[in-house]
């Protein structure tokens, strides 16, 4: 049966106290209305409908480069009201209501709930709760057919006694939802159009309501403030790690362990404490990441080790080769197979060939740098003239002094040496020694300035 899906994001949000739309704010590095789409678009609908109202522009701009609709709510008068402003765009047979700051939501739980609806029937997602104060309660008959949902405020006393909550999340035929919508009134404790009231009309026009209780309570679960993004965060992140963990990856703490974005991981890997996973990474078989690293759309080959302090943007590990602690890799770094890179050594657009090596204190920047070459502490490549870059070229088993800057564009040839401490201007050619700076010259008997009394 075709579906559409309409996601509630209009409210404000208050108690976030942001002057981000609430929706925007980000569950692992993606914002909760993001994590919904996510989710939608997997149970391929005709169409999705976000409803904006609040923040509108911002939620537009942040989907600018995605095809989803937008249905504009600009006084937010209930949920009833909300979903009544995408009804105009719908064109399949049922809908299903979705909430933008209900990030958690699984496909497994939709698609089992939509399964379970026949027709003449409403889909309703609930939810038990030890504590279910605020949410609207299931008033089931003696039979355990839902008759309809009663709103905290509205219910009596027997009625807030009930355990099962509303979630929110229902799946109706769209024909009807137009026509209950219809009839909608305002005449209740919060003044507002309740999506919740046609459940009591759905059954007096003979339909039953199918339910689903959701297995994990936090899947259903919306973030109004602070605390509970961060709680919605800590259970994301937990449920991410179980999931590497299962696929044979060491964590060695799963709470103090991140992923914000798609990690893919082979066998045998090792996860040292915070470490951060970000964007798109992938980590092949037997590779270690030491503590308190941070690695953004990466990759990590075989056996790969990334020591302690590390942060990676951009970059590609080779196989067996390793880097830190303390090491920056950034945009278009690639280190070859058993390509070394030690402590506060930063590389920006640059190829560290197989085997080579820069152990300490450097900047390598838009480098190509052939196997086996040694790079000394205190080497910088001078690849800004202020205006352009510039690059440097360096051919295999180069051996560069410390403290040597490299002017680019500059090449050296295949096994050439600099002296320590030289600026290389000029080419150098295979073989060759360049020195580059003041030769040493001694004062004998030199007296040290003294201070005048
Ligand atoms: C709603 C349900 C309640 C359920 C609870 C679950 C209704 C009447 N009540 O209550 O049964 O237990 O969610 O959390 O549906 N929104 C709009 N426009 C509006 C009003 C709301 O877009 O005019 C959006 C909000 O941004 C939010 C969602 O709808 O994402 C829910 O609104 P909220 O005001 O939080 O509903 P509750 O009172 O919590
Ligand atoms: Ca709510």
């Amino acid at each position: 049966m075709s579906l559409d899906i309409i996601i509630l994001a209009a409210g404000q949000g208050t108690r976030m106290r942001s002057s981000l739309p609430k929706v925007l704010h980000p569950v692992a590095g993606r914002s909760m209305v993001g994590h919904v789409v996510h989710t939608a678009q997997q149970l391929t609908p005709t169409s999705i409908q976000v409803v904006i109202g609040h923040g509108a522009q911002k939620v537009r701009e942040h989907f600018a480069d995605q095809s989803i609709s937008f249905a504009v709510q600009e006084q937010q008068l209930g949920t009833g009201h909300a979903v009544a402003q995408a009804l105009p765009n719908l064109t399949a047979e049922r809908v299903l209501i979705l909430y933008g700051d209900v990030p958690l939501i699984t496909k497994d739980t939709l698609l089992g709930l939509l399964a379970k609806v026949q027709p003449k029937q409403i889909g309703l997602l609930t939810v038990l709760l030890d504590d279910p104060t605020g949410y609207g309660r299931i008033v089931r008959d003696s039979d355990g057919k839902v008759q309809a949902i009663v709103e905290h405020k509205d219910a009596n006393d027997a009625q807030r006694l009930i355990k099962e909550g509303n979630t929110g999340i229902l799946a109706v035929p769209r024909a009807c939802l137009v026509e209950w919508l219809g009839k909608l009134s305002n005449n209740n404790a919060q003044g507002e159009y309740y999506l919740t009231d046609i459940i009591a009309m759905a059954v007096a026009d003979g339909f039953t309501v199918a339910t689903e209780i959701a297995q994990d309570a936090i899947e259903v679960q919306g973030a109004n403030d602070r605390l509970q993004l961060s709680e919605l965060e800590r259970h994301y992140q937990y449920r991410s790690a179980l999931a590497l963990m299962k696929q044979g990856v060491t964590l060695r703490d799963p709470a103090r362990f991140d992923i914000r974005g798609e990690v893919i991981v082979g066998k045998d890997v090792l996860i040292d404490v915070n470490v951060i996973l970000e964007g798109s990474v992938l980590i092949e078989d037997n590779v270690h990441i030491g503590a308190n690293c941070y690695i953004k759309d990466s990759v990590l080959r075989n056996g790969a080790i990334i020591k302690a302090n590390s942060y990676l943007e951009g970059a590609e590990v080779g196989n067996a080769a390793d880097c830190g602690p303390f090491a920056r890799l950034r945009q278009g770094a690639i280190l070859g197979a058993q390509a070394h890179v030690g402590n506060f050594v930063e590389l920006k657009n640059t190829r560290l060939g197989e085997g080579a090596k820069a152990g300490h204190l450097a900047y390598l920047g838009d480098s190509d740098i052939g196997a086996r070459t040694n790079i000394g502490a205190g080497t910088i490549t001078c690849n800004y003239d202020g205006a352009n870059k510039h690059k440097t070229v360096m051919a295999e088993d180069v051996f560069i002094g410390s403290n040597s800057s490299l002017v680019a564009p500059v090449n050296l040839g295949a096994g050439a040496t600099t002296g320590a401490g030289s600026t290389i201007t000029g080419d150098v050619p295979a073989g060759a020694l360049a020195v580059g700076r003041a030769r040493q010259r001694n004062i004998e008997n030199w007296q040290r300035p003294v201070k005048k009394k």
